[in-house]
C-alpha cells in the first residue's frame, strides 16, 4: 500500500515501471526494499545467487517473483528498471546484458572499483539508449540535501570552506566479511558519499587533494580505517574531510560546516538520530540563527529519492543528476585520494 503522504520526495508523475532486483543483502533488506514499499513502488522480482536470501527476501516483501539468475529478470517484459545491489565483481556483465535487454539501470556505490569498468558501463548504457542512474543516496539523505538547498539560495554567498567529519564504528562489525576485503575499504565503500558530497554542494570537483590514512593499534579491518583529506578547487574553495571508522566512545556522530562570504551552516546528527540540528546564519537577517529539522531520515527516505530521481529523468528523457557519467568525476575523486595515500603527497585530480 502507498502511503504518499509520508513521502519526503513528491512521487514522479509514472512511477509503476517494473522493478527488478540483483542482490538480497543486507542493504537491499534494510533500505531498499523498505523504502520501495513506502513509496508503493512495483517490485516485480529480485535475484540472489544465494537461495536462501532470495527466497527469504520474496516472502518477508511479498516479491511474485525470485531467482537465482539475474537474465531470468532481464527476459520479462514487466520489468523496466534493474537495481543492483551486488559487490563489485559481476557488475559489468549484468549492467551490459541489462542495457542491451532495453532496461535502466540504478545501480549501489561504489559504481566500480576500476573507472574503466565504470566507462564500460556507461558507454554501454548510452549506445543502448538507456538511463543509468548511480545510487548515490547521501545526495537525497534529507540533511545533507537541505544543506544543498540552501547553499544553492545564495545565503551564504561564495562558498569558501566545507567540512565533513564521521565518527563511527564498523571495526568488528564488518571483520570477516567481504567488505573487509575490499582494499581501501574505507575510503572505496564509505568515504565515497562523502567526497561525493563535496562534489554535490559545491557544484564543482576540486583540482587537487591530500588523503592521510591511519589504523586505530588492535583494529580488525586491515586497511586504515581513519582517513584525513584536504581538497584544493579551482575557485579558492577548500574542503576537509575527517572520518574515523573505528570509534571507541559511545558517541558516534556525523558534523559538517559549511562557510561562505554572507553567512556558515553548522550541521550535526548523533548516530541514532537523537540529535539532529541543522543551523545557519546569514548577513541578509543579521543577528538571528535558523534551525531547520528536515522531516524523513537516510535511511530509508534517500533510497526511494535515488529511485524516483530515475524514474523522472526517464520520464523527462533527461540525464539523472546522480548519473554514471556523472559518478566517473566521484570515481576519478576517489582514485586521486587512494593515490596520495600511496604517494604520500598532494596530488591533481584526474
Ligand atoms: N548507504 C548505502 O547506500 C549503502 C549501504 C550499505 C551497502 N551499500 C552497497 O550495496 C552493495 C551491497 O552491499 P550489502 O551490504 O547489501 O552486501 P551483502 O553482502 O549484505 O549483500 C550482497 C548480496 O549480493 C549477492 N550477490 C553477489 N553476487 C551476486 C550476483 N552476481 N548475482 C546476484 N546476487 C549476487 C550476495 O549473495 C549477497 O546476498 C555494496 O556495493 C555496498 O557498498 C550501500
Amino acid at each position: 500500500m502507498s502511503t504518499a503522504n509520508s513521502l519526503i520526495y513528491p512521487l514522479p508523475c509514472k512511477h509503476d515501471y517494473g522493478i527488478g532486483i540483483v542482490g538480497a543483502g543486507g542493504i537491499v533488506n534494510y533500505a531498499h526494499l523498505p523504502a520501495y514499499r513506502k513509496a508503493g513502488l512495483n517490485i516485480i522480482g529480485i535475484c540472489d545467487i544465494n537461495e536462501n536470501a532470495v527466497r527469504n527476501s520474496a516472502q518477508k516483501w511479498e516479491i511474485p517473483f525470485s531467482t537465482t539468475d539475474y537474465r531470468e529478470l532481464l527476459k520479462r517484459n514487466d520489468i523496466q528498471i534493474i537495481d543492483i545491489a551486488i559487490p563489485n565483481e559481476g557488475r559489468v556483465d549484468i549492467v551490459k546484458e541489462a542495457v542491451a535487454a532495453g532496461k535502466h539501470i540504478l545501480i549501489q556505490k561504489p559504481f566500480a572499483h576500476q573507472i574503466e569498468q565504470a566507462e564500460e558501463m556507461v558507454r554501454s548504457a548510452s549506445e543502448h539508449g538507456v538511463r543509468l542512474a548511480v545510487n548515490q543516496n547521501a545526495r537525497f539523505a534529507p540533511f545533507y540535501r537541505k544543506a544543498k538547498e540552501i547553499i544553492d539560495s545564495g545565503i551564504l554567498g561564495e562558498l569558501y570552506l566545507m567540512t565533513h567529519e564521521m565518527r563511527i564504528n564498523q571495526d568488528e562489525a564488518l571483520a570477516g566479511t567481504w567488505f573487509a576485503k575490499v582494499p581501501n575499504f574505507l575510503l572505496v565503500d564509505y568515504e565515497i558519499h562523502h567526497l561525493d558530497l563535496m562534489r554535490f554542494w559545491s557544484g564543482s570537483t576540486p583540482e587537487r587533494v591530500y588523503t592521510s590514512g591511519t589504523r586505530m593499534p588492535g583494529q580488525h579491518i586491515q586497511s586504515d580505517m581513519t582517513v584525513l583529506t584536504t581538497m584544493e578547487f579551482a575557485s579558492g574553495l577548500r574542503a576537509s574531510l575527517i572520518t574515523v571508522d573505528t570509534l571507541q566512545s559511545n558517541q558516534a556522530f556525523w558534523s559538517f560546516t559549511v562557510e561562505g562570504t554572507k553567512g556558515s551552516l553548522y550541521g550535526r546528527i548523533s548516530h541514532d538520530y537523537t540529535v539532529f540540528e541543522l543551523d545557519y546564519y546569514t548577513k541578509d537577517n543579521p543577528g538571528q540563527w535558523t534551525r531547520v529539522t528536515p522531516p524523513g531520515r537516510w535511511f530509508v527516505d534517500a533510497f526511494y529519492g535515488s529511485m524516483f530521481e530515475l524514474m523522472n529523468a526517464i520520464q523527462e528523457n533527461r540525464e539523472p543528476s546522480i548519473s554514471g557519467r556523472d559518478n566517473l568525476e566521484t570515481l576519478r575523486l576517489l582514485h586521486s585520494m587512494i593515490r596520495s595515500t600511496e604517494k604520500k603527497m598532494i596530488v591533481s585530480v584526474e
